[in-house]
């Protein structure tokens, strides 16, 4: 007899992410006795066009950010309306939150209760099926593009933090490296440790502080940000690898967190705010000096005109990204792509709150080729569902942040084990 897939109960509660605020885990229970888990993460610099997520806002209690209203939204009205439901049905049960919540972005709800359900309703029809998530979530993905699993994404690592990320005193957010693409996974994290350490010990010696940042990176104190990218480079050369063959820049600005409404773009590395025209510019130029892979929100998320612009200058050998800018809508998604705003996307499940809507976002991202990044968030969990998620879309790249701390190692060690199983697989498929 097939075990029963439908959903027995939700069970909800609150717990800490990696900054030590609350976010929810929610465990949904089918009739079988297979069951699935899942929390979310959260962000903290939150792009304007982001789905909502609840919080209680009782400043006696974790100073408003409590989610036991979302708690108690998981298991009472979600709950009543999926009870029963095939847990297999992975569309009609997003559907179903989607009207039960009524709003365009989710704030009725919140997308993190939203989210925790629709990943967890996931991971338990995984677990009925006993299939391995990553495949599952491929399988739940081919309908909208034929994709197979081929390859684990390259990782993009934090290893500088700044902005609203670290206790320096950088503006720009994440100073990334990125080891080329033919690199195998494993060898390419060893890469990210590599230069990682050897930035720490290049830190200890120039005696800045070497804390580190929400996403695992360290957070020095330095006179510009350019000098940031300095110390990577030097970084690089003590290690084995070669700039530019090996391994590559990245930087996440997040401008929008230093984008002043009317002043423009004010940064440490200039006495004067810049206009978006020389900001353009200065990008431009911060480009040709540090042959840049990838350039994550370099503009606030509401100037359309210089992404267009920089696009044009840039955007043919650098991947310029948008964040902020999108917010894993695909409304956003579709204006950037006829206006020829970015040619990446960083999606990220919790900006559009439910696994269909985000499968239907990279499905408008690969058919019109912009390369696809499936991102953590700075407030993390140990859940390593996106791991699974990047392997099942085959996203191009991923960002977990830094190759360091808990939260972020979970999801990296997740692709180690991807790795081994795939390279397993494929023995066995060459043998028999
Ligand atoms: P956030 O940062 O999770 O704080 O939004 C991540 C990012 O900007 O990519
Ligand atoms: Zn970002």
């Amino acid at each position: 007899m097939v075990a029963s897939t439908k959903i027995h109960s939700l069970i909800a509660r609150e717990i800490l992410d990696s900054r030590g605020d609350p976010t929810i885990e929610t465990m949904v229970v089918l009739e079988s006795g297979y069951r699935g888990v899942a929390s979310v993460p959260a962000g903290t610099s939150l792009g304007k066009y982001e789905s909502v997520e609840l919080r209680d806002g009782d400043e006696k209690r974790y100073g408003g950010m409590g989610v036991l209203k979302a708690v108690a939204n998981v298991e009472g009205p979600i709950a009543s309306k999926i009870r029963g439901m095939d847990a297999t049905d992975q569309g009609a049960i997003d559907k179903a939150l989607i009207d039960l919540d009524g709003s365009q972005d989710k704030h009725n709800l919140g997308s993190n209760s939203i989210l925790s359900v629709s990943l967890a309703v996931a991971v338990a029809s995984a677990n009925a099926s006993r299939v391995p998530l990553y495949r599952y979530i491929n399988q739940l993905f081919r309908p909208f593009v034929e994709t197979e699993i081929k390859r684990i994404p390259t990782p993009t690592f934090n290893i500088i933090n700044g902005g609203k990320h670290g206790a320096g005193n950088l503006d720009f957010q994440e100073f990334h490296i990125i080891p080329a693409s033919n690199k195998a996974f494993s060898e390419a994290l060893h890469i990210g440790v590599s230069v990682y350490k050897s930035v720490m010990q290049i830190l200890k010696y120039r005696n800045a502080v070497y804390s580190v940042g929400y996403e695992g990176g360290f957070a020095p104190n330095l006179f510009t940000n350019l000098d940031a990218l300095e110390i990577l480079r030097e970084a690089i050369k003590a290690s084995p690898y070669a700039f530019g063959v090996d391994v590559f820049f990245g930087l996440d600005l997040a401008a929008s967190t230093f984008h002043q409404e009317r002043g423009g773009y004010k940064i440490k590395d200039k006495p004067a705010a810049l206009s978006s025209t020389d900001f353009t510019k200065y990008l431009v130029e911060l480009h040709k000096q540090y042959r840049l892979l990838i350039l994550e929100d370099p503009l606030d998320e509401d100037d359309w005109e210089h992404w267009v612009e920089l696009s044009k200058e840039i955007g043919k050998d650098v991947l310029v990204v948008g964040d902020d800018l999108l917010a894993t809508n695909p409304e956003r998604l579709r204006r950037a792509i006829k206006e020829g705003a970015c040619s990446a996307i960083l999606a990220k499940p919790n900006q559009i709150g439910s696994l269909s809507e985000f499968f239907g976002v990279i499905a408008i991202a690969k058919q019109a080729d912009i390369k696809t990044i499936v991102s953590h968030r700075s407030g993390e969990t140990n859940d390593s569902f996106i791991a699974d998620l990047a392997v099942g879309v085959q996203s191009d790249y991923v960002k977990f942040g830094a190759p360091a701390r808990g939260e972020r190692v979970a999801k990296y060690n997740r692709l180690l084990q991807i790795e081994s199983e795939l390279a397993a697989s494929r023995v066995v498929s060459t043998t028999s």
